[in-house]
Formats: C-alpha cells, sequence, structure tokens
C-alpha cells in the first residue's frame, strides 16, 4: 500500500519567485523544484516548502515544530556560496532529520574538484593530473605539467566559470585563466591535465546495492572545424550554440566490456565519494580505453529533462518512480543508521 508521508521540500530561496507564498504551489513551470513538488503531490505525499538564503534559524525553527517524515533536500548553496551546501545537510544531519541525497561528507567530496580526485587516484581510478593554485598565492605549476590544462574554479558546478579560453596551452595562459577564476569567482582554481576522449555521464541510484543507469553521451560534432571540445557553460545551457557546432546529449553507444568497466569504476567512485540516494559520475574515456573521472556530483539536477531522469526512464524507471525510489533509498539509509 502506498503510503503517504509528510514532506518538507528545502529550496534555495534564490530560486523562489519575488511574490512567493509559501501557501502556493511553487511555480516556476520550468524549475526542478516545480517538478518535484508536483510529483510528491501528485504522490500523494503532503508537502510543505521551505526556502533558504542567509538564515538558519527559522529553518531550524520549523523544523523542529513540524518534524516532517523527510525532508527533500533541493538546496546547492547558502548565501549564493555553493561550497556552504555541505553545512546545510550538516546541519540536518545535527537535527536528525531524514533527508535525500548525500549528506555534509559526499557534499564536501564531490564539491572540491580536487579533493575527490586525491581520494579516487589512491584507489587506482584514472583521473587527470592537476595542480591546486591558491587564492592570494603566486599562479606556479611544474615546468613539466602536460599542456594543455583546463583551469575552472575549484568549488563550482553546472559548468560556471568554464569555456573555451579555459584550456590553457603554456604557463602565460595559465596564469592569465587562473587570475580570472580568483578575480571573479573569489576561491581557488584547479587546473587539470586535458584528457581528449569521449564524454559519459553515468547517473546510479542506491545505497547497498547500485543500480547503474543507461549510460549518456555528450557527443562533440565540430571538433576538426575548431569546434568546442568541453561541455562549457555555453554548450551546456545554449541549445541555439549547440545546433551551431552540432553537438548534442544522447544515450551512448559502447562495447558490453567497455560498458561494463565504465560501470565498476563508477559505482567504485560512488561509493569512495559517500555520495549517497542517486548520484553522476562524469568521466572521459579515450581512444586507448582508458577511464577519466572528470568529476563526482552528490544530489545532481532532478530536471525531468536533465541526465539522471532521463537515463532512468530509459531504464524503466518513470519521474514519480524516481522521486519514490530516492525517497525509499533516503528513509531506509536513516532507518539502518539509528
Ligand atoms: N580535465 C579535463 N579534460 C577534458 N575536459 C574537461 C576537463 N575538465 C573539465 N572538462 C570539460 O569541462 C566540463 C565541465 O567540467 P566539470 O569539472 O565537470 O565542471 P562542472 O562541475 O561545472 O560540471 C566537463 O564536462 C568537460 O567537458
Ligand atoms: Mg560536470
Amino acid at each position: 500500500m502506498k503510503k503517504s508521508l509528510s514532506v518538507t521540500v528545502l529550496l534555495d530561496s534564490a530560486t523562489l519567485p519575488k511574490d512567493y507564498d509559501t501557501s502556493q504551489e511553487y511555480k516556476d513551470e520550468q524549475s526542478t523544484e516545480f517538478h518535484i513538488i508536483k510529483t510528491l503531490k501528485e504522490l500523494g505525499h503532503t508537502v510543505s516548502i521551505i526556502g533558504i538564503f542567509d538564515d538558519v534559524e527559522p529553518i531550524i525553527q520549523n523544523l523542529k515544530e513540524n518534524r516532517p517524515d523527510l525532508v527533500f533536500n533541493l538546496t546547492e548553496q547558502f548565501r549564493n556560496i555553493r561550497w556552504l551546501d555541505k553545512n546545510i545537510a550538516g546541519l540536518l544531519e545535527l537535527l536528525d532529520i531524514p533527508f535525500t541525497g548525500a549528506g555534509a561528507q559526499g557534499l564536501f567530496l564531490s564539491r572540491d574538484k580536487a579533493a575527490c580526485k586525491q581520494i579516487l587516484g589512491t584507489r587506482k581510478i584514472g583521473v587527470p593530473k592537476f595542480y591546486i593554485l591558491h587564492l592570494g598565492k603566486t599562479v606556479k605549476v611544474s615546468k613539466k605539467a602536460p599542456y594543455p590544462l583546463v583551469v575552472k574554479p575549484l568549488m563550482e558546478d553546472a559548468s560556471d566559470g568554464i569555456s573555451n579560453s579555459s584550456i590553457v596551452k603554456n604557463m602565460g595562459e595559465l596564469k592569465a585563466r587562473a587570475e580570472w577564476v580568483h578575480d571573479n569567482w573569489k576561491q581557488p582554481a584547479i587546473a587539470e591535465e586535458y584528457i581528449e576522449g569521449r564524454e559519459l555521464y553515468v547517473s546510479i541510484i542506491g545505497n547497498k546495492r547500485l543500480k547503474v543507469l543507461p549510460i549518456r553521451e555528450l557527443y562533440f560534432g565540430d571538433t576538426d572545424n575548431n569546434g568546442p571540445v568541453m561541455a562549457t557553460s555555453r554548450v551546456k545551457w545554449n541549445k541555439k550554440y549547440r545546433t551551431k557546432w552540432n553537438i548534442k546529449f544522447d544515450f551512448s553507444v559502447l562495447d558490453k566490456p567497455v560498458a561494463s568497466r565504465v560501470a565498476r569504476v563508477c559505482k567504485k567512485a560512488y561509493r569512495l565519494l559517500y555520495i549517497q540516494d542517486y548520484g553522476r559520475i562524469d568521466l572521459r574515456l579515450t581512444a586507448k580505453g582508458k577511464i577519466y573521472i572528470l568529476e563526482a556530483n552528490s544530489n545532481p539536477d532532478l530536471h525531468h529533462f536533465d541526465e539522471v531522469a532521463k537515463a532512468a526512464k530509459k531504464a524503466g524507471i518513470s519521474y514519480p518512480e524516481l522521486i519514490t525510489r530516492i525517497i525509499n533509498l533516503a528513509l531506509a539509509r536513516y532507518r539502518t543508521s539509528h
């Protein structure tokens, strides 16, 4: 029998409409939040919404008073700072309320593009060589650095701060781009060895047992004509730009042994990085068949048009089923830890 739960959806207030009224349904029909709230209601759950921006006290008070059965955690930042996302999960851990997705540990490890590589690299998982370029320090890397390098903000996502000029070919370009990251993103930069290869997205759901969903791929059509070779911010968010350069997101076609190897490596990374309930690993597969993990995503976007939902659908898991699975995984995880 279907059980009705009281679910509190925690979301970033920055994503709330200005005239937002909590008694009304969340209105931006394009948003992930809208779809999740709508789906939770259709599934028969009682839904309340809390927006978070820069004040934790009302959240603590609300959750203590109302004690929902579960928090659906859609927050990705605090005070516009993305790497504080772990602290919101940390707060929920302190309040001892079950919530969906990764805890503070998992959010930290997948947020920090160097920390995750440090861990994976020591466990025989392929990762690009990298250098951390700290704020306020002279930008310098070894003379033997394997150019070209990709320079990115250390702790962002959604391809923010990543454009075609993130690829640098020498020390001068590296310095300029790292300083650009420091000035614009107020955080360290990471410079990674550029890995040439097919770009794959591997969505996984589960905790004790992991299910790897059908693998997706970003196809770059025009690399011979100096077209983009990375999922830059424009590639990710601008459909016209993708059409212009013949770039598309689709399902990957891989030989079975390769697909199994990719799945195995991604499952290992998922566990090593404390991802919970659902996650997505982004990687490159070289012409020689070597796998390099570029990054791991705890709590990846659950928009019904984004990678996880599309992969789930292909596996026969509808959007409401996906949401239900995530809820059940979160609750089961909480039960076994208490
Ligand atoms: N070391 C690298 N080698 C090749 N491409 C890279 C590398 N790092 C990043 N990219 C490209 O940039 C995209 C975004 O980088 P990523 O680290 O995943 O940032 P985000 O967290 O914003 O998604 C990747 O999907 C890939 O296309
Ligand atoms: Mg990525």
